[in-house]
């Protein structure tokens, strides 16, 4: 069978395949540590899951509009007026099957043959396979660890190209935790305006924030910016609803029309069950929220305290999502009994088979010199497998 050349140019979601391989080496009976998933620990809130067992007790069960229930799309609007001062109408909002379907929606209706897209690297894994699926090139745009991984206007400017269409922006950041000040979302928004460039803000990690921070949504900058603007954004992360699939765009009215199209004679409506779930998580979830980033917070600074006290890595303090981001090149060319570290695919490997930690290496996220690691997991799970981390990299000539 000859299948289409797009199918051959992207590769499986590395952070699930790892995570994949974790659980699947679990199943046989071995004890692995996951610091691979890119999902709270946390339970979804009784309030969430009320609200699904009314929606199916009520028969809330069939389809609904493919674009999502006007219920939803008013939490939306009214989440985004209340928190963000940002004005949308109903027509501006597409409820999609998850953060990862509303930015495809985005990608299918925007992108085609011919377009540069512009993403900041390090990035999340998805954006450039799916840009690639749509027949446009994604352009990365190296931002650097020393200076706090923001986009510097030079930099910028010069990725720009007649045939640039788009700059997706990831604040707070998967995979580095880096979030973006207004002086360098404006000097965006300004360069965005001056060529006439789509911005895609993906703000799924928007609660996930530490150290007083708030949250600049680039939309925010002015009704220029706003204009050109798709927010992403969704129940996943901050609700601890990763399996119920529901993100949500809030943007130019003919674009996201063009997404619903597309979704329409795609995957039809988001669950009906999880969209009342997601009405009840935006409207009432808050308290939960901020209850679980108080403790992501205390295990951020456990973690990185002890990447830093280990010889060959360092890491800074992320202040926003889940994540740290180490750099451990200081640990390549050293030697294990199965070979020699190079890369951080390696180190990976190593830390998988030898201490059964598993851990995401920086390549699929746009970096050679780094790891990936979720502290969405329990303090003690982190306590042991930082035990069996260190043990694996004493072990190294
Ligand atoms: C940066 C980023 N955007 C989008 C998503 C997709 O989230 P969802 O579960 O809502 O599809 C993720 C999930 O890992 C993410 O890290």
């Amino acid at each position: 069978m000859k299948l289409a050349a797009r199918a051959g140019r992207i590769v499986p979601s590395p952070t699930l395949s790892i995570t994949a391989t974790a659980k699947a080496m679990a199943a046989q009976g071995l004890d692995v540590i996951d610091f691979a998933s890119g999902e709270p620990d946390f339970d979804t809130p009784d309030l969430v899951k009320d609200a699904a067992h009314t929606a199916i007790k009520n028969g809330f069960t069939k389809y609904t509009p493919a674009s999502g229930i006007d219920e939803l799309k008013l939490a939306v609007v009214t989440k985004l007026e209340t928190e963000q001062g940002l004005r949308y109408d109903k027509a501006q909002i597409l409820i999609s099957c998850g953060a990862k379907h509303t930015l495809y929606n985005i990608a299918e209706a925007l992108f085609e043959h011919g377009d540069e897209v512009i993403i900041p690297s390090p990035f999340w894994v998805s954006y450039p396979d799916q840009i690639l699926l749509n027949d446009a090139t994604p352009v990365l745009l190296d931002t650097h660890e020393a200076e706090g991984y923001v986009v510097r206007r030079r930099d910028l400017e010069a990725k720009i190209t007649p045939r640039t269409k788009a700059i997706i922006i990831n604040s707070p950041c998967n995979p580095t935790g880096a979030t973006y000040t207004r002086e360098c979302l404006q000097e965006i928004a300004d360069i965005a305006e001056r060529h006439d460039l789509v911005i895609i803000s993906d703000e799924i990690y928007e609660k996930i924030i530490y150290d007083g921070i708030r949250h600049i949504s680039i939309a925010t900058l002015g009704p220029d910016i706003a204009a050109r603007t798709v927010i992403v954004n969704g129940v996943s992360k901050a609700y601890a609803m990763t399996g119920w699939r529901i993100g949500y765009a809030a943007g130019p009215k003919a674009l996201i029309a063009a997404m619903a199209n597309i979704q329409s004679q795609s995957t039809s409506n988001p669950t009906s069950i999880s969209q009342k779930a997601a009405v009840v998580a935006l409207r009432d979830g808050d308290a939960f929220t901020q209850h679980m980033v108080k403790e992501f917070d205390r295990r951020r600074r456990y973690m990185v305290g002890r990447l830093n006290a280990m010889p060959g890595v360092s890491c800074p303090m992320p202040t926003g999502a889940f994540y740290a981001f180490p750099n451990v090149s200081g640990l390549f060319n050293r030697a294990h009994a199965g070979g020699k570290i190079q890369t951080a695919a390696d180190l990976a490997g190593y830390l998988l088979q030898d201490a059964k930690v598993a851990v995401v290496p920086g390549e699929p996220f746009g970096s050679a010199s780094h790891i990936r690691l979720s502290y969405a997991t329990s303090m003690e799970t982190i306590a042991r497998g930082w035990e069996r981390m260190e043990t694996a990299l004493t072990k190294l000539d």
